[in-house]
C-alpha cells in the first residue's frame, strides 16, 4: 500500500466588518499611532459587533475551506476548533460550528491552546489521517477576542483582533503535505497571559466582574523574549527534521504576534524579510486564527502554490509554541 501524507487541501478565512484602528484607540487610552506602530506594525484590527460570535466566523471560513476542497461537510470526520474565545463554556465552539456546517459525521471539539492553537489542530489530525483513522478533518482558528480585552489597559487592547481561518486536511500523495510538525507548552509561564476569571478557580461573581478578572492580562515584555526563542528553536528543529534548510523554504508564515517579533524569528533562523508573510498591519494579533488567515491569503494571492515548502511557527499563552514544515 502507498503511504500517504496528511496535507492541506483547501482554506477558507472570514472576519467582521467592523474595524477598529489606531486614531480609535487613540481616543479610548493614552496611547498614540506612533506608539503603536512602531512597537507592533499594528494599524488597524477587525472588532466584532455586539451580536456576532466566534463560531459565526469559524463556519464562514470552514464553508470555504470544505468548497475549496471539492468537499461537502458530510465528508469531514473530525472538527477541531482552537479558540481560547469560545462561544461559551458548553458545548464547545467545535461543536457549535458542526451543527451551522450541518457537518453530521463529523465529532466536534476545542482546543484551548491561545495563539498556537491551529499548529496544535494539525499536529492532532496529522497522524490520525496518515495512519488512515480518518480521511478528512477540519481545522479552524477563530477568535473574538475583542470581548475578552480590557479597553482601559492600554498594553492589550491594542494588539488584538478578531477573525477566523480554516484548513480541510485529507490525505495527499507521499512526500507532500505535512513534512515535520510538532506542539510543545510550559504551563510553568500561566501568569504571562491568561484570563483568570470564570473557571472553577476563581468562579464569577460580581468581584470577579469587578476587577476585571475575566479580561486578558499579558507581560508583553517577559512574552516578547521567551516566544522569540521558543519559535526560532522548535523552527530550526522541524526544518531538520524535514531534511531541509531556511534556503530550502519559499515562505514562512509565523503567528502574527508583533512585526518586530516575526522580524526578531527572522533574523534568529537567517530567513530573509521578502521570504517572511505580514498582515499584522491590518489584522491586529488574531491569536488561533492568525496563521489560517494569513495562509488563505497566501494561496489565493498566489504566494503558496503547487509546490511550494512552507514553515509555521507560532507562540501564545500557556505557554504554548510549535512549528510545522509543509510542502504544497
Ligand atoms: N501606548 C503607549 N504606551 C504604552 C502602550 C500603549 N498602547 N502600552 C504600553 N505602553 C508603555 C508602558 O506603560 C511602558 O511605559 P513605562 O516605561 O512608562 O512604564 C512602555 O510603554 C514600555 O512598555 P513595554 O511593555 O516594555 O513595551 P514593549 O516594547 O514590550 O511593547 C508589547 C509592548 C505588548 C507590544 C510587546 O511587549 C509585545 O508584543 N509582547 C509580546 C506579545 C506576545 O507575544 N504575546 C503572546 C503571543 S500572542
Amino acid at each position: 500500500m502507498t503511504q500517504l501524507n496528511a496535507g492541506i487541501i483547501g482554506m477558507g478565512h472570514s472576519y467582521p466588518e467592523g474595524i477598529l484602528t489606531n486614531a480609535d484607540l487613540e481616543r479610548m487610552v493614552e496611547t498614540s499611532d506612533e506608539w503603536i506602530t512602531s512597537r507592533t506594525g499594528i494599524k488597524q484590527r477587525h472588532k466584532a459587533a455586539d451580536n456576532e460570535y466566534t463560531s459565526q466566523f469559524g463556519t464562514a471560513a470552514a464553508k470555504q475551506a470544505i468548497e475549496r476542497a471539492g468537499l461537502k461537510p458530510e465528508d469531514i470526520e473530525i472538527i477541531v476548533c482552537a479558540t481560547t474565545t469560545p462561544d461559551q463554556i458548553m458545548p464547545s465552539t467545535g461543536a457549535l460550528i458542526q451543527a451551522q456546517l450541518g457537518a453530521v459525521n463529523a465529532a466536534g471539539m476545542d482546543v484551548f491552546a491561545a495563539c498556537s492553537g491551529f499548529l496544535y489542530g494539525i499536529t492532532m489530525v496529522e497522524s490520525m489521517i496518515r495512519t488512515g483513522a480518518i480521511k478528512y478533518a477540519l481545522v479552524i482558528g477563530a477568535e473574538v477576542l475583542t470581548k475578552y480585552v480590557d479597553y482601559t489597559d492600554r498594553g492589550t487592547c491594542v494588539i488584538f483582533g478578531d477573525g477566523a481561518g480554516a484548513a480541510v486536511l485529507g490525505p495527499v500523495e507521499s512526500g507532500k503535505g505535512i513534512l515535520a510538525t510538532k506542539i510543545k507548552s510550559d504551563g510553568r509561564y500561566e501568569e504571562q497571559l491568561y484570563a483568570p476569571g470564570g473557571g472553577t478557580k476563581l468562579g464569577t461573581s460580581h468581584k470577579t466582574i469587578d476587577e476585571g478578572q475575566h479580561f486578558f492580562k499579558m507581560k508583553g515584555n517577559e512574552l516578547f523574549k521567551v516566544a522569540v526563542r521558543s519559535m526560532a528553536d522548535i523552527s530550526a528543529e522541524m526544518l531538520e527534521k524535514a531534511g531541509l534548510t531556511v534556503d530550502d523554504i519559499d515562505l514562512v508564515v509565523p503567528h502574527q504576534a508583533n512585526q518586530r517579533i516575526t522580524d526578531a524569528v527572522a533574523s534568529r533562523l537567517g530567513v530573509s524579510e521578502e521570504k517572511v508573510y505580514s498582515n499584522i498591519a491590518l489584522l491586529g494579533n488574531t491569536s488561533s486564527a492568525s496563521i489560517p488567515i494569513a495562509m488563505d491569503e497566501c494561496i489565493q494571492s498566489g504566494r503558496i502554490k503547487e509546490g511550494s515548502k512552507v514553515l509555521l511557527t507560532a507562540f501564545g499563552g500557556g505557554v504554548t509554541w510549535g512549528a510545522t514544515v509543509l510542502q504544497f
